[in-house]
C-alpha cells in the first residue's frame, strides 16, 4: 500500500493521476462533456449505474439517459443552462438505463472553462433509487397512520357526542312523557307531543347507530327497496331547509335494492341536505336524484364493471374551491364559523358508504353548484328469490 502511494505520488504525469482517479470511482457516473452535451468520457461507475459501455455512449448525447417526457420538455438544455448561468446544476430524476429500466438519479452538472472559454461540462450522477424508495415507503406509511389517528379521533369523538345525546334525549322523552300524561287533551296539543315523540325517538336510534359507528361496530343493514325508502324521508330531510329552500325528489321508476342501514342513509342525507342548505344562503333548489350507474366496483380484485344505485344531492350553491374540495372530506374540517360546522358531515358519509361496499364521488365547481353521489352496490337479485 506505501509503495503503491508512493509510486502514485512520484507520478509526475498529473492527466494519469486524475484518470486513475475516476477510474477507481465506481459508485457514481463521473463523466465529462463537450459544450453541446456531447459524452466525451466514461468511467466504471457510469457504466455500472447506466449500463452502456465507453464505446456505446462516447460521442453521443447526454440527453439519451432521459426519460421521453423530460427530453421532450427540453430538461437536458434546461440543466446544461443553469449550469452555466449559475455555475452549478443539482437536480433529481428519473433516469434510463441502457436495458430501458429506470432509476432514480441526484445530478450535478458543472460547467469546465479554460482560460474563460466554456469548453464542456463536468457531470455527476449517484444512483439514489433505494433511499427515494424508502422515502416514499416511509412517507405512504406516515399519511396511513395520519389517517387511521384522524378516524379514531371521529369515532371517540362520536362515541362521547352519542352518550351525551342518549342523556339529553332521555330526558326529553320521559318529559314528553309527563306532559302527554298531565295535558287535557286538546287536539292539536296531542298531535304536537306526538311529533316530538316520534322525533326523540329517532333522535335516540340516530344516537344508538353512531354509538355502533364510533365502536366500529358492523353496522345492522337491511334490504332497502331506495325509491318506497327515499319518498317518505323527504319530510324529515325537508326539515332539515329554511322556507327559501325548495327541496326535490326525482327518481327513476326501476331502481334496484340496495342493502344499508337506513338509520344511517338519513343521517348521510340529512347531512347533505345541511351543507347544501349552508351553501346557498340566500335560498336555492336542493334535488335529490335517484340513478342507475354502471362504474368499476372499488372493492373488487380484478377490474369489474357493476351497476350501483346513485344517490344524488346536487345544489346550485357557491361549490367549493379545489382546496376546499380536495379537503372536504377530511375529519374536521370545516370552513363554517365555530358553532357552526363541525367538519365531520362528510367524513361520516365517507365513513359509511365505505362500510357498505360503496363510494362517494364529490363534484364541485366554484360558484357552480355541488354534487355529491352516495353510489350503493345495486343488489341485482330480486328480493324474492
Ligand atoms: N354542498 C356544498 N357546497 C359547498 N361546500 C361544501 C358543500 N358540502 C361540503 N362543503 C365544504 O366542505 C366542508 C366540510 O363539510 P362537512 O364535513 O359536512 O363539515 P361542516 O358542514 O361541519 O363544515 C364544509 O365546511 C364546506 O366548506
Ligand atoms: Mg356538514
Amino acid at each position: 500500500m506505501v509503495n503503491a502511494v508512493s509510486k502514485l505520488t512520484a507520478q509526475t504525469d498529473t492527466s494519469r493521476q486524475l484518470t486513475l482517479l475516476i477510474e477507481s470511482v465506481t459508485d457514481h457516473a463521473l463523466y465529462l462533456m463537450d459544450p453541446d452535451g456531447v459524452v466525451c468520457t466514461w468511467n466504471p461507475g457510469a457504466q455500472r449505474i447506466k449500463g452502456y459501455s465507453a464505446e456505446e455512449v462516447i460521442g453521443t448525447h447526454f440527453s439519451r439517459f432521459h426519460c421521453p417526457a423530460d427530453r421532450d420538455a427540453g430538461e437536458p438544455e434546461r440543466s446544461l443552462a443553469i449550469a452555466m448561468s449559475e455555475g452549478r446544476y443539482a437536480g433529481e430524476g428519473w433516469r434510463l438505463r441502457s436495458d430501458g429500466t429506470r432509476f432514480r438519479a441526484s445530478v450535478v452538472i458543472e460547467p469546465v472553462f479554460e482560460a474563460e472559454h466554456l469548453v464542456g461540462f463536468v457531470k455527476v450522477t449517484r444512483d439514489i433509487t433505494e433511499s427515494y424508495q424508502a422515502q416514499v415507503l416511509l412517507r405512504d406509511a406516515q399519511r396511513a397512520l395520519a389517517s387511521t389517528q384522524q378516524f379514531e379521533k371521529v369515532s371517540q369523538l362520536s362515541r362521547g357526542l352519542a352518550h351525551e345525546f342518549n342523556n339529553l334525549l332521555t330526558t326529553i322523552h320521559n318529559a314528553l312523557d309527563l306532559i302527554a300524561l298531565r295535558c287535557a287533551a286538546d287536539e292539536t296539543t296531542e298531535r304536537l307531543i306526538g311529533n316530538a315523540q316520534a322525533a326523540a325517538d329517532r333522535g335516540a336510534l340516530l344516537t344508538r347507530q353512531l354509538l355502533a359507528f364510533g365502536a366500529g361496530q358492523t353496522l345492522v343493514r337491511e334490504r332497502v327497496t331506495t325509491a318506497n325508502w327515499l319518498q317518505p324521508a323527504m319530510a324529515a330531510l325537508q326539515q332539515r331547509c329554511l322556507a327559501h329552500h325548495s327541496l326535490s325528489l326525482q327518481l327513476r321508476s326501476d331502481l334496484p335494492d340496495v342493502l344499508l342501514d337506513p338509520g344511517q342513509l338519513e343521517a348521510a342525507l340529512s347531512n347533505l341536505v345541511g351543507n347544501a342548505c349552508d351553501a346557498m344562503p340566500q335560498g336555492g333548489r336542493i334535488c335529490i336524484i335517484g340513478d342507475i350507474e354502471r362504474r368499476l366496483d372499488p372493492q373488487a380484485d380484478t377490474p369489474t364493471y357493476r351497476n350501483f344505485v346513485a344517490i344524488r344531492v346536487q345544489d346550485e350553491g357557491h361549490g367549493m374551491a379545489p382546496d376546499v374540495a380536495a379537503r372536504a372530506s377530511e375529519p374536521f374540517f370545516t370552513t363554517k364559523d365555530i358553532g357552526k360546522g363541525s367538519g365531520l358531515g362528510l367524513s361520516q358519509v365517507f365513513g359509511f358508504i365505505t362500510q357498505c361496499g360503496g363510494f362517494v364521488d364529490v363534484s364541485s365547481t366554484e360558484g357552480g353548484g355541488t354534487t355529491v353521489s352516495l353510489l350503493l352496490p345495486a343488489l341485482e337479485v330480486p328480493a324474492n328469490d
